[in-house]
């Protein structure tokens, strides 16, 4: 399988950190964010990875990741999305790169503790369709939002004012070689972008939508709560198990 990084778009709501960089490149306690996007595919096994990106700053991912050598890997891809036209339009870009295969989608403002290996190795026993990952969180208006009947997701919902569950979907999707033909039959949406849950919503009519629940803590990093509270997040987890009880305990 192969793994795809979306780091395109022009972080606006992170104005005036994202004047100068890319919103990928801010720092979340002691690494830049695009690292723990790329650390979860590697982790996941997964050794082939393109990074789309965008904006003025793209040149800086190349600078910074050149070959991938701190993960381990031999190679790097990069892409350039023109515009920010969504995370649908950033992946569209990708088509070239996945040649048929299935590929893992990763937002590059998704921060988790966990790995997703587990659900990766269960999509590449999947014979077509779509894999996602759901987390309950108590702010689901922020997301798009599972409604769920029995063990199916019948459909999303992206940012309801109203959610239907507590369930978010987070930024990590499997995706069979079908997607970018899903992706040329969308329009755009009420904020100008072809919508990530309008594929997901088209899986789903198709009756090959699955998924699992996320384990662990997980955050998106691109308001300054978020972004705050990823940095401290993986904070937390590096220090050693007796530390955080005497926090906890103070
Ligand atoms: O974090 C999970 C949520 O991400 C999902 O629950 C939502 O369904 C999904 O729409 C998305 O919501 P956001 O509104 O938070 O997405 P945002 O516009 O912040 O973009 C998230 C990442 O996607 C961003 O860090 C880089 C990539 N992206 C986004 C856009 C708009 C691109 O690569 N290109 C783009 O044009």
């Amino acid at each position: 399988m192969k793994g795809i990084v979306l780091a395109g778009g022009s972080g606006s709501r992170l104005a005036p950190l994202t004047k100068i960089t890319n919103k990928h490149l801010l720092p979340i306690y002691d690494k830049p964010m695009i690292y723990y996007p790329i650390q979860t595919l590697v982790d996941a096994g997964i050794r082939d990875i393109l990074v789309v990106t965008g904006g003025k700053n793209a040149g800086d991912f190349l600078r910074l990741l050149a070959n991938g050598k701190h993960f381990g890997l031999k190679h790097i891809g990069y892409t350039y999305q023109e515009g920010e036209g969504g995370i649908a339009d950033a992946l569209a870009l990708a088509e070239h790169f996945s040649e048929g295969d299935k590929i893992c989608v990763i937002l590059g403002d998704n921060i988790i503790q966990g790995s997703i290996r587990a659900a990766v190795d269960e999509f590449r026993e999947q014979a077509r369709g779509a894999r996602i990952l759901l987390k309950k969180v108590p702010d689901a208006e922020r997301f798009g939002v599972a409604e769920i009947a029995g063990n199916r997701i019948v459909n999303i919902e992206e940012k309801p004012k109203r959610p239907k569950s507590d369930f978010a979907v987070t930024g990590i999707y499997m995706y069979d070689a079908t997607v970018f033909e899903k992706i040329t039959t969308l329009v755009p949406s009420g904020r100008g972008e072809l919508e990530i849950t309008d594929v997901n919503n088209a899986y789903i009519r198709e009756g090959t939508m699955t998924f699992s629940f996320l384990e662990g803590w997980w955050t998106d990093a691109g308001t300054f709560e978020s972004l705050l509270r990823a940095g401290n997040l993986v904070a937390q987890s590096r220090q050693p198990a007796s530390r955080v009880r005497e926090k906890v305990n103070a």
